[in-house]
């Protein structure tokens, strides 16, 4: 690799490390935006007044959001403005002048988290912005209603698309000059849902207030509905003001009239029945579609989502994967028209136990489905209830492991070892080299990550180099590799000890397959020499003194994480009647050894 082009690798490491680590060493600043307005996150770098050279500036913008997903909104690299999230834009005149500043317009619920400018001019600067997204409810309920003399009657009040999700509303009875909680008075009844999430992000609510006719003093009362949210400097009150009507008056003939009524209030029974119902049972809860912590691509894993409070027959549970018109895969976030809902609600299954609904949605994504979005939709007794998430899936890396050149280190020569991770997903990923002595561990280079397109995965390789000293022998390297496939404390060490008088084999014992074998029946004696250094290795077989040399077979040394090398050794026969009482031997001849080491077996 040319030397320049190295240089660029390594600014685009130290980035995705520096990203990786997500902390920030500029100002720490807080920033409100109404949702659908236009934000700016502040990032003026080098107050010095000469204009910036393009070729020597890198710029990246970086969102963490709530779920502290990671993804790049903007970068600016070898001139050339990158822009993941539509509508974001560096003003590339300021830019000249030092200030990075980002636009976000149109900003939504999902636009919301930590934004990091890095610059790299190549002196690093950061700075962060905590962006908040706010919507205000609009609250309807109707200015006037009535209710019929000695019936029910229910109001609405309904809060729509309002963030964030924290909300009261509470019901107030005006009673001449006197409000009072409606709560505390047994002649009303409060019923509030829980929240609804729309795709938008933003949540709606509804409250019902029931009273009876008789609650109406002096033929009318002013009901208050008021909410507060954060969005609101005071609280905020709206009012309905209810009268009492009175009943139906006979229009009819007697008879006629005897059977219509009875109908009628039939009907108004049923009816105040059924709001009393609907409004006064509680509703039921629907929990948040739960996911494993970590979900790896092609293993099978569970979606889960809880209903309690109804009963198994009420309920219909309904799944949807959510796929965008356009492959891209950080959306543009429009009102969710260009989303399709494909419905897998047939592969999911309802487990209960009588009082928790468990629905159970089996996926088995691919890499390419990274960021998939699903949505369930859980329908109870005439209401609807909409949760989503978004799937994120790892790949661990299938190759971890640090290699030497040359195998064995020489006092006085050049040592470089190499931590190789290769296959993994996503792309972040961030190693660190230490030194057991505690030694800085300079002159790293790394090599990627690079991708595969054919997988998918990404591989990236880390080089250190040293000049061995005598001191150096039994010093530790280890390479830590941060990734987020890792479980807890996500990421995974991987060793070299510096040893110039290399390791010898661990010869274990001759084993036979089948273990009791016939006479004219194929047997495969194998013997499992495992951690040495370095890879050569000679095996031989003998039997009852004499060399063997076909049916022998030797798998190539492989190298494991500690750092040293593994392999088996085969001899496959086929038993004669002779052979009952023969002496098998195998010598393994290393390097590192006394002397050489050797197993027997008879059969
Ligand atoms: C960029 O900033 C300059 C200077 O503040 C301003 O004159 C110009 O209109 C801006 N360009 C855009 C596209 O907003
Ligand atoms: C913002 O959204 C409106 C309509 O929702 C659209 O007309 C406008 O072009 C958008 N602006 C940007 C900068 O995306
Ligand atoms: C309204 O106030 C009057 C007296 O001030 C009281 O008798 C009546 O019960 C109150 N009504 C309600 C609905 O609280
Ligand atoms: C709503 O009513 C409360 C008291 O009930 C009062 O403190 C608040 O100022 C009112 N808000 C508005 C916007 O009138």
């Amino acid at each position: 690799m040319e030397p320049q082009h190295n240089v660029k690798v390594m600014i685009k490491i130290l980035l995705v490390a520096l990203h990786c680590r997500g902390s920030s060493t500029g100002s720490n600043r807080e920033l409100s935006v109404p949702m659908g307005s236009e934000a700016t996150l502040s990032c003026v770098f080098d107050r010095q007044s000469r204009p910036v050279e393009w070729s020597d500036l890198t710029v990246e913008w970086n969102l963490v959001d709530k779920q502290a997903g990671k993804t790049v909104v903007y970068t600016f690299e070898d001139g050339r403005a990158h822009v993941n999230r539509g509508g974001s834009v560096v003003n590339e005149t300021r830019l000249r002048r030092s200030d990075a500043s980002l636009q976000l317009f149109n900003v939504t619920v999902r636009d919301e988290g930590v934004y990091t400018c890095r610059i790299i001019t190549p002196v690093v600067y950061t700075e962060s912005t905590a962006l908040e997204v706010l919507a205000r409810p609009s609250v309807l309920l109707p200015v006037k209603a009535a209710v019929t003399e000695g019936e029910e009657k229910t109001l609405q009040c309904d809060i729509t698309r309002f963030y964030p999700e924290k909300l009261t509303v509470t019901w107030l009875i005006q009673n001449g000059s006197n409000t009072v909680h409606a709560g505390l008075n047994q002649l009303f009844r409060v019923c509030t849902e829980l929240a609804v999430h729309n795709p938008d992000g933003t949540y709606s609510i509804r409250s019902g207030i029931t009273l009876h006719s008789s609650a109406v003093k002096n033929k009318e009362i002013r009901l208050i509905c008021q909410v507060e949210h954060q969005t609101y400097k005071h609280l905020y009150n709206t009012s309905v003001s209810v009268t009492v009507e009175a009943p139906l008056q006979p229009l009819y003939s007697a008879a006629t009239l005897i059977a219509v009524t009875s109908i009628i209030s039939l009907l108004l029974v049923t009816s105040a029945i059924g709001a009393a119902r609907y409004f006064c049972k509680a509703p039921p809860s629907v929990s948040e579609i739960s996911q494993p912590s970590i979900i790896y691509a092609q293993i099978p894993t569970n979606l889960e989502i809880t209903v309690q409070g109804a009963t198994q027959r009420h309920i219909k549970v309904k799944w949807f994967k959510l796929v965008t018109g356009s492959d891209s895969a950080v959306e543009p976030e429009t009102t969710g028209s260009l989303l399709v809902a494909e419905d897998l609600s047939e592969k999911a299954s309802l487990q209960s136990d009588g009082k928790r609904h468990t629905s159970v949605l089996k996926v088995c994504l691919t890499v390419a489905e990274d960021l998939s979005r699903y949505r369930c939709v859980v329908q109870c007794r005439g209401r609807s209830f909409s949760r989503e998430t978004t799937v994120k899936v790892k790949v661990e890396p299938s190759f971890l492991q640090i290699s030497s050149i040359p195998q064995i280190p020489e006092v006085e020569r050049l040592l470089v070892l190499c931590c190789r991770v290769e296959n993994f997903y996503p792309q972040d990923v961030h190693l660190e080299w230490s030194r057991s002595d505690g030694e800085q561990v300079r002159t790293v280079t790394h090599f990627g990550p690079f991708p595969d397109h054919s997988s998918g995965l990404f591989s990236v390789w880390s080089k250190i180099q040293l000049l061995m000293a005598r001191e150096d022998e039994k010093a530790v390297y280890t390479c830590r590799v941060y990734h987020s496939s890792f479980p807890t404390p996500g990421y995974k060490d991987v060793r070299y000890h510096i040893n110039t008088q290399g390791t010898p084999p661990d010869v274990m014992f001759i084993e036979c397959d089948p273990s009791c074998p016939l006479v004219n029946e194929e047997v495969t004696l194998h013997l499992c020499i495992k951690d040495f250094c370095p890879e050569d290795v000679s095996v031989t077989w003998t039997k009852d003194g004499e060399s063997l040399l076909s049916g022998v077979f030797n798998t190539p040394p492989s190298l494991n994480i500690n750092g040293l090398y593994s392999m088996f050794s085969f001899l496959k026969l086929t038993l004669n009647d002779d052979d009952q009482s023969s002496r098998f031997r195998c010598r393994v001849v290393h390097s590192a050894q006394k002397e050489p080491e050797e197993r027997f077996f008879t059969l």
